[in-house]
């Protein structure tokens, strides 16, 4: 038995070589080729256990016993040292991929509303505050809603195509809303009485494109109709709302005519740069409101009767106001943007100075 290969002394230096093997393995990678060369199936130990069934009776028992004992230790030793390495690599990694939470990032812009999408929302608020509802209304509108229904009589001015885009085929009377007003007449066809609506909006006209004209622009109409309504809630409302967007200024309504409005005003505001000193003082001039003191804002008055008999509202009891202003005047006015063709240029330049608020 002294020199068999599988006496105690050749076992007991195999397993000491397949220790040291894995000990000196230093990565999964090293470990698997260790593995393999003293555990695999071509191993000296693998073959060992083989020759065991070679071997006469007495001694088998006990050489049998002797490289059972010698796998099992082997097998454990790798197995104690996957869990080092499995240990260490996380380890390594963990260090690897450390964050530091503390270092300063450069954050990603975060977007915000054009300026007068915001302005809307800000305005439609102003009326939802006190009780008004939002009414709108579509882009692409019969001709009657937005002529007929108002008392724009077939020959009124505001017909002419150089106003108006007309849309193909024409003999289907339909247009570009010229305005917003159209939306009263679709509210006081569908709404319960009494109406307290602002029908915010994009309004299209064949216009120049320059600093105060753009084809595509926005108004605010506003319409109440209720029993004992006169053109002192009108006023009041309206300086509700020029208190709200622009403080202290103060209103004024001055005669003027619109078909659907009987009597009809335009709203003007105090101008918020002179208030007013401006007039007559030739010595200080001002640009905003060519030294007339007021710079006007929009339409407005008392709602036609005919327009409201033309919706089949009962005008021995129910009377209305209505009001109609631009946006982007609103906005021109509020936060002194002087062009406004940076409203639709969309240079986030322009929409960030303005949110930045030159209010
Ligand atoms: N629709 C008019 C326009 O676009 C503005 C306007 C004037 C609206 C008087 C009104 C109003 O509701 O009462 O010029």
């Amino acid at each position: 038995m002294e020199n068999h290969p599988l006496n105690e002394k050749a076992v007991s230096a195999l397993t000491d070589r397949a220790l040291a093997a894995f000990d000196a393995a230093r990565s999964f990678a090293e470990l698997k080729a260790a593995r393999l060369k003293h555990l695999g199936d071509k191993s000296e130990l693998a073959l060992l256990n083989k020759a065991i069934g070679t071997i006469p009776g007495a001694l088998r028992k006990e050489v049998g016993q002797r490289v059972g004992a010698a796998r099992a230790k082997v097998h454990l030793a790798l197995a104690a040292r996957e869990k080092e390495i499995t240990s260490a690599e996380l380890g390594q990694r963990l260090a690897r991929e450390k964050v530091d939470v503390t270092l300063p990032v450069g954050l990603a812009p975060v977007g915000e509303p054009h300026p007068i999408t915001a302005l809307i929302d800000e305005l439609g608020d102003v009326f939802i505050a006190m009780g008004w509802e939002i009414a709108e209304g579509p882009e692409l509108e019969a001709e009657w809603m937005n002529f007929d229904a108002l008392n724009l009589g077939p020959n009124h001015p505001a017909r002419a195509t150089s106003d108006t885009l007309f849309v193909d085929p024409v003999e289907n009377h339909l247009v570009l809303r010229t305005h917003t007003s159209p939306v009263q007449i679709r509210t006081m066809l569908s709404h319960p009485l009494p109406i307290y609506v602002v029908c915010p909006g994009t309004t299209y006209r064949a216009d120049e494109f320059d600093a105060t004209h753009v084809p595509a622009f926005h108004q605010l109409e506003g319409l109440v109709v209720d029993k004992g309504i006169t053109m002192g809630h009108l006023k009041g409302s309206l300086d509700h709302l020029a208190k709200v967007m622009f403080g202290g200024v103060r209103t004024r309504i001055r005669p003027s005519y619109f078909p659907f409005t009987e009597p009809s005003a335009e709203i003007d505001l105090e101008c918020f740069v002179c208030r007013g000193a401006s007039v007559g003082d030739p010595n200080a001039p001002c640009r905003t409101c060519n030294s007339e003191g007021w710079i006007e804002w929009g339409g407005c008055g008392v709602v036609n009767p005919r327009v409201l008999a033309a919706c089949g509202i009962d005008t021995d009891s129910y009377s209305g106001f209505a009001f109609g202003m631009g946006v982007e005047r609103t906005l021109m006015f509020r936060n002194g943007a002087a062009d406004m063709r940076d409203m639709v240029e969309g240079d986030i330049r322009f929409s960030r100075a303005l949110i930045g608020g030159a209010r």
